[in-house]
């Protein structure tokens, strides 16, 4: 006989089944290995009492290897909808606990569901990765799995911020769909992504290796470019994502979310005014005058521990989000080389995908020269750049603060390559190279004595070697104070707020890939 009694209390049973996920033993066995459980991540990542979860009773239909028996509802992926700071998500964490976070033919469908639910809204995904990969027992059904999430993920890149966790295992394929997100968090001891193991590593090219120094999350943020944060531990990873969030759209068509501030608008710095050395070889950290002009001091620095000689991140002005591009002449005098290029050019084209503004600050002494840098392409990795900034358009300010030397000068948002305001310190130098490497081809077969040479370096110097001539012809704008520059960006990008720049009808671009 039917009974209320009974309907409800098998929906409890059913509920706490899947809650259980793989067990009290592997739940404890996750807490000892200094993780959360995928249900523990999500509440921790969105606003109180905010997640509703979707297909809790979906399983697999695998009969083979023993499966037909071993059914765990939800199948090892959580997955719904929520808020952070009020805004709409969507999130699915992959539950280790449940056959290692496999990812199956049933379990992809929650996750393909989710993302063409988020594309539809136009709401954000974000996705928990902890898991052992394709699952053995499901063959092909498992790569197609995957293969239609990484398909899902390129559909929504451009429309909807994707981010992902790493926050345990990530092997084979499984790391691509996270590559294909635009940003990665790794978690510090307890994540890795690599495509082959060591094991394979070693049975193919006899290399010895450990899986942190493969895969970890230092080796992924500071020497292969693959993650763009690095947290300590699993909560930490979790914040990180809600003040990344505070930052984005929720789509390609919304603004970013506008912060109020009591930073005044109008505030200088004195201490700016020293802050470039007069020596122009003499180092200083960008991100000093970073700070100095956003709001609150507040900047999240994008990819910190890779291609230091560039700066990227997120801060606002005047409460607007803004996308920050800097040289940073303390590591490797600013220059350009072939990371620092690709690190900026996709820092770029996620701003100008989802109405960020760029302001830059230049003072690079040029492309990299070096035959590494040659041979690993730096035309093609250094016309990234060129062509993020070209096809970029949202407002683009830019401050040279110091040296703009050659096709350095073009990239780095030139008025040439489409940028709207441009300012100049007075101590700038803006030339197709430096003074000493001016001289000594220009004059190279005239040069008899030190003396003379040291003139023809100081005439050039006063030529070139500053911001006029350019400013004579209007490439740039205005030259500043540097005490003032809060606000003259605050008024720049107040100015240009309103910017609608068409782009020729055509399927899409060839970036240099
Ligand atoms: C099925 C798997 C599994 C897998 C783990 N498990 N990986 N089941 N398919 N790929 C199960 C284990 O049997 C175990 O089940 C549970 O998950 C937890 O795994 P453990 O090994 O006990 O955990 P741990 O010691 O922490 O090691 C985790 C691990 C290891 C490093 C991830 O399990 C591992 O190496 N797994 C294989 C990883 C892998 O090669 N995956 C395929 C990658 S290729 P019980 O019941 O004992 O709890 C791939 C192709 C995709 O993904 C291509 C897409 C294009």
């Amino acid at each position: 006989m039917r009974s209320l009694e009974k309907l409800y209390s098998e929906l409890e049973a059913r509920n706490q089944a899947a809650e259980m996920a793989g067990g009290q033993k592997r739940i404890d066995k996750q807490h000892e290995g200094g993780k959360k459980t995928a249900r523990e991540r999500i509440v921790e990542l969105l606003d109180p009492g905010t997640f509703t979860e979707i297909d809790k009773f979906v399983t697999h239909r695998t009969v083979e290897f023993g499966m037909a028996d071993k059914h765990i509802p939800g199948d090892g992926i959580v997955s719904g909808y929520g808020k952070i700071d009020g805004r709409r998500v969507y999130v699915y964490a992959y539950d280790f606990t449940v056959f290692g976070g496999t990812l199956s033919r049933a379990n992809a469908d929650k996750i393909i569901k989710l993302q063409q639910l988020a594309l539809k809204m136009g709401v954000p995904v974000i996705g928990l990765n902890d898991s052992g990969g394709a699952r053995i027992q499901e063959g092909v059904q498992s790569l197609a799995g995957y293969a239609e999430i990484f398909y899902n993920n390129v559909r929504s890149s451009g429309v909807i911020p994707q981010i992902t966790c790493i926050m345990g295992p990530c092997a084979g394929g499984a790391v691509y769909s996270p590559a294909l997100t635009d940003f990665i968090v790794m978690v510090k001891d307890t994540s890795y992504m690599f495509v082959t193991g060591p094991d394979v590593i070693k049975a193919v090219t006899h290399e010895d290796v450990t899986k942190d120094e493969l895969g970890g999350a230092v080796t992924h943020n500071s020497k292969s470019g693959v993650a763009h944060f690095i947290a300590d531990n699993d909560e930490q990873a979790l914040m990180l994502v809600r003040e990344l969030m505070s930052f984005l759209p929720i789509n390609n068509m919304e603004e970013p979310p506008i912060v109020p501030t009591t930073d005044d608008s109008t505030r200088e710095d004195e201490l700016l005014q020293t802050l470039i050395p007069a020596d122009p070889n003499k180092p200083y950290d960008i991100k000093d005058l970073i700070l100095s002009v956003v709001d609150d001091r507040n900047f999240l620095e994008v990819q910190a521990l890779f291609a230091k000689n560039i700066v990227v991140g997120f801060a606002r002005m005047a409460g607007h989000t803004v996308g920050i591009v800097a040289n940073q002449p303390a590591h490797l005098a600013g220059v350009l080389d072939i990371d620092a290029s690709v690190k900026a050019a996709r820092f770029v084209r996620f701003c100008d995908s989802f109405n960020i503004p760029l302001v830059t600050f230049v003072d690079v002494p040029g492309f990299l020269p070096g035959v590494n840098q040659e041979s690993n392409g730096i035309i093609k990795h250094g016309a990234k750049l060129l062509y993020a900034y070209s096809e970029a358009t949202v407002p683009k300010i830019a401050v040279i603060t110091r040296k703009a030397y050659g096709g350095a000068y073009c990239v780095m948002s030139s008025k040439q390559v489409g940028a709207d305001v441009n300012f100049a310190y007075p101590m700038a130098e803006i030339a197709v190279m430096g003074p000493d490497g001016a001289v000594n081809i220009l004059y190279r077969d005239r040069i008899d004595n030190e003396e003379v040479r040291l003139q023809l370096i100081e005439e050039y110097r006063e030529t070139f070697a500053n911001p006029y001539r350019a400013a004579e012809l209007g490439y740039v704008d205005e030259v500043i104070y540097p005490k003032q520059t809060r606000y003259k960006l605050i008024q720049a990008l107040e100015m240009t707020r309103s910017k609608s720049q068409p782009t020729p009808p055509r399927k899409h671009g060839n970036i240099a890939l």
